[in-house]
C-alpha cells in the first residue's frame, strides 16, 4: 500500500485482493462471459489495455486467444494484484505492467490501443468518473478498436440484487463497500453518445453483463 495515499481502497490491501483471487473462478458462468467478450474483439489486434487487470486473468485470454498482440498493458493501481500480475508475466515481454489509479484521468503517454478490456473493475468508479474514463477509452482507442467491459451491474429491483448474491454464495449485507453498481442501460447510452458505435449489452446474468462498443 502506498504511504503518500491518504485514503487507500480495500483494494490495495494484501488481504482483500488475495480473498477475491482464491474465489475469483468460482463466480458462476464467469467462463461464459469471458469466452463472449473474447468474441468481441477483432482478428489481428496488435495493442491491447486491460484496465483493472487484478493479476492479469482476463489479458491472459485474451493473449491466448490472439497471438497477433504484440504489446499489452496491464493496468491497476493494487500493488498486491501488480506483484501477482508482474508474477504471471515475468517471462511475456510483450506485457507491460503499469501502476496507476483510473479514478483519475488516463496517462497519456499509454497510446492507443486496438482493444480495450476490463473485467469487474470500473464499478468501483463514480458514476460521474464511469463516464469520463469511458470518453478517455474512446480516446485512447484507435479506429475500429473496441472496448470490452465484463462488468458488475446493479439489479432493476432489490429482490434480484439479493438474487444475485444468494447465487453468487455470499450475503447482500456483505457486498463489497467500494461496489458502485450501476444499470446496463445507461452504460450503453453513454458508450453511444460518446460516439461508440454497434454498442450493445452482449450477455448478462443477472448482475454481471458483458458490454461492448467500436470505434467507427
Ligand atoms: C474484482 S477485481 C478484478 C480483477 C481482474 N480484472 C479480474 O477480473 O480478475 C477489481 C480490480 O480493479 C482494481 N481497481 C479498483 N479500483 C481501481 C482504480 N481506481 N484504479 C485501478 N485499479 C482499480 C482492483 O485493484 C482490482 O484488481
Amino acid at each position: 500500500m502506498s504511504k503518500e495515499d491518504p485514503n487507500p481502497s480495500e483494494w490495495q490491501t494484501k488481504k482483500h485482493a488475495l480473498r477475491y483471487l482464491s474465489r475469483a473462478h468460482k463466480l458462476p458462468h464467469r467462463t461464459e462471459a469471458e469466452n463472449v467478450l473474447l468474441d468481441q474483439i477483432p482478428h489481428g489486434v496488435q495493442r491491447v489495455l486491460d484496465l483493472g487487470t487484478g493479476d492479469g486473468r482476463l489479458l491472459s485470454l485474451v493473449l491466448d486467444r490472439h497471438s497477433s498482440v504484440k504489446e499489452a498493458v496491464a493496468l491497476d493501481f493494487s500493488e498486491p494484484m501488480l506483484a501477482k500480475a508482474s508474477i504471471r508475466y515475468q517471462e511475456d515481454k510483450r506485457v507491460r505492467i503499469v501502476r496507476h489509479d483510473f479514478s483519475q484521468p488516463l496517462p497519456e503517454d499509454l497510446g492507443c490501443f486496438d482493444a480495450i478490456v476490463s473485467s469487474l473493475a470500473i464499478h468501483h468508479l463514480t458514476h460521474e468518473r464511469k463516464r469520463q474514463l469511458y470518453l478517455e477509452v474512446f480516446r485512447h482507442l484507435n479506429s475500429f478498436g473496441v472496448f470490452c467491459n465484463f462488468e458488475h451491474v446493479s439489479s432493476p429491483t432489490e429482490n434480484l440484487h439479493r438474487k444475485f448474491f444468494l447465487a453468487i454464495g455470499q450475503l447482500p449485507e456483505k457486498e463489497d463497500p467500494s461496489n458502485k453498481l450501476l444499470d446496463v442501460e445507461t452504460q450503453l447510452q453513454w458508450l453511444r453518445e460518446i460516439g461508440f458505435v454497434d454498442v450493445d449489452c452482449f450477455w448478462k446474468w443477472l448482475e454481471i453483463a458483458v458490454i461492448a462498443g467500436f470505434k467507427p
